[in-house]
């Protein structure tokens, strides 16, 4: 047919032929119900791949991040349960749409996870933030709780919990237990995270079966000062300081 006779396109998503192809590492998959991994495209993997060179500077660095994180938002929200809503459009017809149902807050743990607040921001808009202070001591590699200040209706609320770096867990786990204790249910917190460690994952899928994670990915695994590999190092210390 004159169909197949056509040459082929010169650009789209099938511009090279699939061996030439550049070759890129992808998440590791996992397959719990409960971990969710953005499609590894090739904008992410771009985007990735910035933020994990040792050589891109500061101003880049929050940048692409801040693209990264506007996804993890925009997957997150996917997450959350919407009833049903009908609209009328100016033609005069109906549309079957939703709407989102139930009150939401974000919780960062600070300092990294403060970096993700303004991409919660961006979606919505006068969005509701809690802030837990954990640190990980650089010796013992245990998160340390240093301060929390939470809406008081937490327990009546979604939780969106932000924090780029999940290595060996500890953080993570620390501040879902500050929110258990203040009447969160476990199935109602939703963890955004960018890079988690194998380890990470497997931490909360023992201890908190039904929390759900929305990553960008899932690394190799840990070195031996619990920092994720491959990684992009400190995520604080590059966000804010170098
Ligand atoms: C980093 C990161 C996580 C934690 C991850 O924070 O932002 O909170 O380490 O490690 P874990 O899973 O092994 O607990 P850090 O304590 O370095 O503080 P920062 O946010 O001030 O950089
Ligand atoms: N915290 C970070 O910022 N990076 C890691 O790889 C581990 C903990």
């Amino acid at each position: 047919s004159s169909a197949a006779e056509a040459p082929a396109a010169p650009i789209g998503p099938e511009y090279k032929d699939k061996e030439e192809k550049p070759q890129a590492t992808v998440s590791t998959p996992i397959s719990s119900q409960n971990v969710h991994i953005l499609p590894q495209t090739p904008q992410l993997i771009a985007l990735l791949t910035m933020i994990r060179d040792k050589n891109t500077p500061r101003a880049d660095f929050i940048f692409y991040s801040n693209r990264i994180i506007r996804l993890l938002v925009e997957e997150g929200l996917n997450h959350l349960p919407v009833i049903s809503h009908p609209v009328t459009t100016p033609t005069g017809r109906t549309y079957q749409g939703v709407k989102f149902e139930g009150k939401i807050c974000g919780v960062s743990i600070m300092r990294a996870g403060e970096a993700m607040e303004e991409g919660l921001r961006n979606c919505c808009r006068s969005v509701r933030i809690g802030k837990i202070l954990i640190q990980r001591d650089e010796e013992t590699y245990q998160p340390k709780l240093f301060y929390d200040k939470l809406p008081a209706d937490i327990s009546q609320r979604f939780v969106l919990l932000l924090d780029p770096m999940f290595a060996t867990g500890g953080s993570a786990t620390m501040a879902v237990q500050v929110l258990i204790s203040r009447g969160v249910p476990e199935e109602r917190i939703l963890f955004l995270n960018l890079i988690a460690s194998p380890q990470g994952i497997k931490e909360f899928a023992e201890k908190f079966p039904k929390l759900r994670v929305v990553t960008a990915f899932v690394d190799q695994g840990l070195d031996e000062k619990n920092y994720i590999i491959p990684g992009l190092g400190d995520f604080g210390d590059r966000f804010y300081c170098i």
